[in-house]
């Protein structure tokens, strides 16, 4: 099969990685990929809002399967555009892809569904939007509607900073047409965990639980990122709490995509926050999460390309998912100044002693060649695999130490919260 990826980042590589294990492949392209992904694939210069540019090239490669990484090309509808033509691709339709393009369509839907989430006000007017602030208080999170990459999200502590996130949102139109409406929700108080499972429109097929850390700095401190780091599987996510979220969110989910007469295929992931009163879905996303795909791929023993493939076909019934016992920890490498502003261009050393480490591989992200630069914000997902969490963890940061390019910052603490979850549980 000729298989394209579209997307650049530490989880398009992971996919890249995964995909080319399988038997089934002959060639990969990746649009438009990083330096990690050109040793397995080949780069296609086309940018993943180029959705005609995609087709064009799918069309004329005779593509089998293209996979699609990012929410962006889900949601202006890059699967329906294939579709038509006959090709085949993994992910949702634009009407599916709401359900991540805009929050008021999720959080309605939630509603209507029966789905535990954060209790919440929408307004398409910011007069509205700070009564109900000044009404409710904080601690208090303004959400603007649309996509604003992992931006438009602000958790405030005091009515003054939601008010001003109503401003920067609506007024200000920080994010253009995404803040003509947002959504004012209830701070909820637990820890977070990513359940991401694929479905075919019938079939739920849940994949292992993993926990992303948002916060740039230790001990979950500083601004939001799009993720510095992730492990898998996330012991807060007991059996019993799996079930839990299957029961009162993914099963809902589909019911009520159906009700509305949505066919939805591809990922669908939901953000949990575990709570006093049980998990309640802090959004859906449409697509793998990234940094949480690089431990999951690492841990998968499937093929996933016949993964793909079934659930295009519409037969992940017949899919028995198998993994491998072990944990997958992966910390994010970023560039000096990022989530603020940063360089790019840099030189990276180390890369070629992390082949020598058995149970370790970077997956690259804002990386470039020849001779592989920095290019971008996140930079690398150095990610290892060990037979507890614990082991994970020391082979992760060992690979970490081989590493290094100038401002190059990460996280000390990923896969902290699983050791000290794993701790509670054996004093109980
Ligand atoms: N209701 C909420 N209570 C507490 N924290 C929240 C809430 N909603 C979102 N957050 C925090 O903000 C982050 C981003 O919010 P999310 O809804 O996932 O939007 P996005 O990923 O599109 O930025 C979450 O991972 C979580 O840490
Ligand atoms: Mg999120």
């Amino acid at each position: 099969m000729n298989i394209l990826v579209i997307g650049s980042g530490g989880r398009e590589h992971a996919l890249v990685w995964k995909i080319a294990q399988s038997p089934k492949v002959k060639k990969i392209y990746c649009a438009p990929g990083n330096a990690g992904t050109a040793e397995l694939a080949e780069n296609v210069n086309i940018n993943i809002d180029d959705i005609k540019g995609l087709l064009k090239f799918a069309l004329e490669k005779k593509i089998d399967l293209t996979v699609v990484g990012p929410e962006m090309p889900l949601v202006a509808g890059i699967v329906d555009l294939f579709e038509e033509k006959g090709l085949k691709i993994f992910g949702p339709n634009k009407a599916a892809a709401q359900i991540e393009g805009s929050k008021v369509f999720s959080k309605e839907f939630m509603a209507k569904y029966d789905i535990p989430t954060a209790q919440a006000g929408i307004f398409t007017n910011s007069k509205e939007a700070i009564a109900y602030i000044n009404n409710v208080g904080a601690p208090i999170v303004v959400k603007a509607d649309g996509l604003a990459a992992g931006k438009g999200v602000i958790v405030a502590q005091t009515v003054k900073e939601a008010m001003a996130a109503v401003n920067q949102i609506m007024e200000d139109k920080e994010f253009g047409a995404a803040g003509d409406k947002v959504v004012i929700e209830e701070c909820l108080v637990g820890e977070e965990a990513s359940i991401i499972a694929i479905t075919d429109g019938e079939t739920i097929v849940p994949l292992a639980s993993s926990q992303d850390h948002k916060r740039v700095f230790d001990n979950d401190e500083g601004p939001n990122t799009g993720g510095m780091g992730a492990y898998s599987p996330a012991p807060v996510v007991t059996d019993q709490l799996m079930d839990t979220i299957y029961n009162s969110a993914l099963e809902p989910f589909m019911v009520g995509m159906k009700r509305e007469g949505i066919v939805y295929k591809g990922v669908i992931y939901a953000g949990i926050m575990v709570t006093k009163q049980g998990p309640k879905v802090l959004e859906f996303n449409c697509r793998f999460g990234d940094p949480e795909t690089q431990p999951i791929m690492m841990r998968l023993e499937s093929d996933l390309v016949e993964v793909f493939e079934k659930t295009v076909e519409g037969k992940l019934q017949a899919v028995n998912l198998k993994w491998k016992e072990r944990a997958a920890v992966c910390v994010v490498l970023a560039a000096g100044g990022y989530p603020g502003k940063y360089e790019t261009g840099l030189p990276i050393s180390g890369l070629d002693k992390i082949s020598q480490l058995k149970d370790a591989y970077v997956f690259h992200a804002g990386t470039k060649g020849p001779g592989v630069l920095t290019a971008g914000g996140r930079v690398l997902g150095v990610t290892a695999l060990g037979d507890t969490i614990k082991f994970a963890i020391d082979n992760a940061y060992r690979a970490v130490s081989l590493i290094s390019f100038k401002g190059m910052h990460y996280r000390q603490d990923i896969g902290k919260k699983a050791l000290k979850c794993l701790r509670k549980r054996a004093r109980i």
